[in-house]
């Protein structure tokens, strides 16, 4: 078994898997900012509080003692510096008190490999929809290729922030899905797609001045999510049909929105192929994801000593090797 600590941002997150990628235990604990958005020392002190309690927690709901586990795995970045630092902390503890070999994940190759492995599809296109991510991708020579992505900001921070600006609170994407399901008027937004690339900014002025014109919420809520999620369902579609696939996983926490899941699902079974999508605990940030991508990169023989295990804040999806991928011959 490995322990995988999660940490990069908003949640903390301990999660315990076996090598047949057995999900033993899971425990989160997520910092929920009063108002406004996240303040990374604030976030950086809760992991640190709650993260020692969350590792009790976790072997306890497993009935896990530490001669059960073989590393240690933790997230290296992407991620915001102080949480990271809380996590990687905690992690190089763990290692070095049960002299066990410490597993650097990159999280955003984490969401990936939780959701394929999940899907049972050995190489599907993937589509990773999160606060700081929005990117299609696919494996290629070794590595994740990122095919398009977001020019400006995340999808999932774009609908945070656009929902705290409305007067919300921290995370906006769930709360924004239950308040469209009540809207039924689409008002036009921008709609900005280049190639393979999308674009959220415009979207968020625009939208802000619809609120401010006197346009019914839920309506506003709708046609967000309509626009924002075509635009999606649009880069991923022409991703297929570049790469001439049939089959989608999502992943990330934007993944859990049910209407982003229907339109993919729609495009991609016009197609003919298959959509997965993992349950909802297991797209937003979790240690189980980290564990399980930390079993894939011990197999590798990718661990990292203590002095080189620092964390990386901006360690972009296509910046690390995934060995176990490639195939002999
Ligand atoms: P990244 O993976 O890019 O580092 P992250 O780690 O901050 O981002 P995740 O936990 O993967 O984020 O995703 C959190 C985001 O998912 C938040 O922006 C949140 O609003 C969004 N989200 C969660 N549930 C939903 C939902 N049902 N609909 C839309 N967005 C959602
Ligand atoms: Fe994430």
């Amino acid at each position: 078994m490995i322990l995988g600590i999660e940490s990069t941002a908003h949640t903390a997150s301990v999660g315990i898997v076996s090598e047949h990628a057995e999900i033993v235990a899971l425990v989160s604990d997520m910092y929920r900012p009063p108002s406004g958005g996240i303040h990374p020392r604030e976030a950086a002190n809760h992991h640190v509080e709650v993260l020692p309690g969350l590792v009790a927690s976790a072997m306890e709901a497993g009935g896990v003692h530490p001669h059960d586990i073989e590393g240690v795995a933790f997230a290296q970045g992407p991620g915001l510096g102080p949480c990271l630092r809380a996590g990687a902390t905690v992690a190089r503890t763990l290692a070095l008190v049960w002299d066990r070999p410490l597993v650097p994940v990159n999280h955003c190759v984490a969401h990936i490999e939780i959701a394929r492995q999940l899907s049972g599809i050995d190489d599907p296109l993937l589509l990773y929809a999160s606060g700081g991510n929005t990117q299609v991708i696919v494996y290629g020579a070794g590595r994740y290729r990122v095919l398009g992505e977001t020019l400006d900001v995340g999808i999932g921070n774009f609908l945070d922030k656009l929902w705290i600006s409305l007067g919300g609170t921290f995370p906006g994407g769930p709360q924004l899905e239950a308040l469209a399901r009540d809207g039924s008027v689409l008002h036009p937004l921008p709609y900005l797609v280049h190639g393979m690339d999308v674009a959220f900014s415009g979207m968020y002025t625009a939208a802000l001045a619809l609120d401010k014109a006197g346009v019914a919420r839920a309506d506003l809520a709708y046609s967000v999510e309509v626009t924002a999620y075509a635009m999606l369902t649009e880069i991923t579609e022409r991703a297929l049909a570049h790469r001439r696939r049939s089959d989608v996983v999502l992943g990330g926490g934007v993944a859990c929105n049910g209407r982003l899941r229907n339109m993919v699902r729609t495009m991609v079974e016009e197609r003919g192929g298959t959509l997965f999508a993992p349950p909802n605990r297991l797209c937003v940030d979790n240690g189980a994801m980290i564990a399980w991508t930390g079993q894939l990169n011990l197999r590798s023989g990718r661990t990292a000593p203590i002095e080189e295990s620092g964390v990386a804040p901006r360690q972009r999806t296509d910046l690390v090797p995934v060995p176990w991928r490639e195939r002999p011959g």
